[in-house]
């Protein structure tokens, strides 16, 4: 099929690459030149497992362009992946959606279409797009687009750091539409993935167990709630263990053990009972809050949602609390932050736990020094003034500091030499946000361990 993308951000390029590799004919489409240059050199924008890989395996398949009038008449499919970000109030910023909306509308082409809201958006926004499409269709051409397209919901569920993973071999695939010709090219369009029938790229094997994927067909406000409602629980499930990692502090309990002994029972699950410093991330934060944005105009106020950001917020500040706790005065000492992004594997620094923390000590006079193994560039171009010292290595961040605090949980944080960078400290405290590092051999070595609910 022919398929255009219109974002190549996180989600936009993973699901094009994914789609190409899988033999459509794929455009990308972004108003962001620069972005556009380096995928034409076969070089991801972003760090993301595999991409390049993929890049280069689906090349004869993608075209990446900045033009509606070239990208969008040939299109069978229009994914619109474009960021919904938070704006002021709670609500999601739908300047990007309309705008792509609007571009899809004016170029459709002669042949019929389906524009696709993959993007997180607010319920309703299924039949907002469709208004839009309909109306840029109309003043461009001075007739009514009848017939002409449908619009579908597809809600994206990829993680950063495994989004090729999670889209080639997902839990379930969801599309919510009222049109019947609209689910029957999506049911065309993910039918490989469905049925697992593509051959696995030899980096990214197919599961052992997966033989087949779950594909849910609902109506647009449904398949739209189920995007906002998953990624709510996920976010709830962290801050309900990060609550109660805080008593198993008081009482004496170890966090992790209490984490496997509740997540074992196959109702609750394992997964996402990682307590620490809480979650960040482009998603978590804007989507429970769009979440009771929503909520708010039919008169809910989402309790459990509101509650549930509240743990988290308070989660950064525990950090500070933990330093202070040791350190007792913050002023002139030297904090080392090990890790940027807002998880591993991803340098992603949208609503980064780190940058937050970062700006808290600042605040209270201490001097910071940070080290991401792939977020440095980044936190520096997108944080001009923020008043760090980057450092080239992880073992110049424990040089003269205080107190160590990780914050990502790369796994060459693991491995580093714990042992001897001991002694480049001033004070050997670390403060393990990610409850990730071998606690045992942290305290042999002589340091004091803090973690979290541990
Ligand atoms: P992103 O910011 O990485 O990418 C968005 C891209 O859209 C950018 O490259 C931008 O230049 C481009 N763009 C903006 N306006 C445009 C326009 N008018 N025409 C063409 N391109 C335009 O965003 P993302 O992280 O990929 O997220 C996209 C959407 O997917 C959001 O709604 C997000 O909530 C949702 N989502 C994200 C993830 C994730 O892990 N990042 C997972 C699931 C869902
Ligand atoms: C999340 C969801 O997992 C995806 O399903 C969803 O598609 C995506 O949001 C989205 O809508 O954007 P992502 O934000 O990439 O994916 O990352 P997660 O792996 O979910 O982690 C989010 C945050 O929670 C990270 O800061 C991570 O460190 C933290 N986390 C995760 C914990 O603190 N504890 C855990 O047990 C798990």
């Amino acid at each position: 099929m022919n398929v255009t993308i219109i974002g190549t951000g996180y989600v936009g390029l993973t699901t094009g690459v994914a789609l190409a590799y899988l033999g459509n004919r794929v455009t990308c489409l972004d108003v962001d030149e620069k972005k556009l240059d380096a995928l034409r050199a076969g070089k991801a924008p972003i760090y993301e497992p595999f991409l390049e890989e993929m890049l280069a395996l689906a090349r004869e398949n993608l075209l990446f362009s900045s033009s509606y009038p070239e990208s969008m008449p040939s299109a069978d499919i229009v994914f619109i992946a474009v960021g919904t970000p938070s704006a002021a109030g709670g609500a999601p910023d739908l300047t990007y959606l309309r705008a792509a909306a609007e571009g899809v509308g004016g170029n459709l082409g002669e042949g019929f279409t389906v524009v696709i809201n993959k993007s997180t958006v607010p319920i309703g926004s299924g039949n907002w797009v469709e208004t839009l499409v309909a109306d840029a269709y109309a003043s461009a051409r001075r007739e009514k687009p009848d017939g002409r397209f449908a619009v579908a919901s597809n809600p994206e569920f990829l993680r950063e750091g495994s989004g090729l993973h999670d889209t080639l071999y997902p839990d379930r695939i969801v599309i919510g539409s009222d049109s019947k010709r609209a689910l029957e090219m999506l049911h065309a369009l993910y039918k490989p993935i469905v049925e697992q029938t593509f051959a696995a790229p030899n980096f990214l094997p197919r599961p052992e167990e997966l033989a087949a994927v779950p594909l849910i067909t609902a109506d647009l406000a449904s398949a739209e709630l189920i995007k906002y409602a998953a990624n709510a629980f996920l976010a709830l499930k962290i801050s309900y263990i990060n609550e109660i990692a805080q008593l198993a502090e008081k009482v004496g309990a170890d966090i992790a053990q209490v984490a496997k002994g509740i997540g074992l029972d196959s109702r609750i699950g394992t997964r996402f009972l990682q307590a620490g410093i809480g979650w960040g991330g482009s998603c978590f934060g804007k989507d429970t809050s769009a979440l009771t944005a929503t909520a708010y105009e039919y008169g809910l106020s989402m309790p459990i949602v509101r509650a549930a950001r509240e743990m988290n917020s308070m989660q950064r500040g525990r950090v500070v609390e933990k330093l202070l706790g040791e350190l007792k005065i913050l002023k002139g000492r030297t904090v080392g932050l090990l890790g940027l992004a807002f998880k591993a594997q991803t340098d992603d620094l949208r609503d980064a736990p780190a940058l937050d923390i970062a700006r808290q000590l600042l605040e209270r006079g201490a001097k910071v020094k940070v080290h991401d193994p792939v977020a440095s560039n980044r936190a520096r171009a997108e944080n001009p003034g923020l008043g760090v010292a980057y450092c080239g290595s992880a073992e110049e961040v424990f040089a003269e500091s205080d107190a160590v605090v990780l914050a990502t949980e790369w796994p060459e944080y693991r491995e580093l030499a714990w042992e001897d960078l001991k002694a480049s400290m001033r004070h050997p405290f670390v403060l393990d946000g990610r409850n990730f590092l071998d606690k045992e051999r942290l305290q042999k070595a002589g340091y004091q361990y803090v973690g979290f609910g541990r």
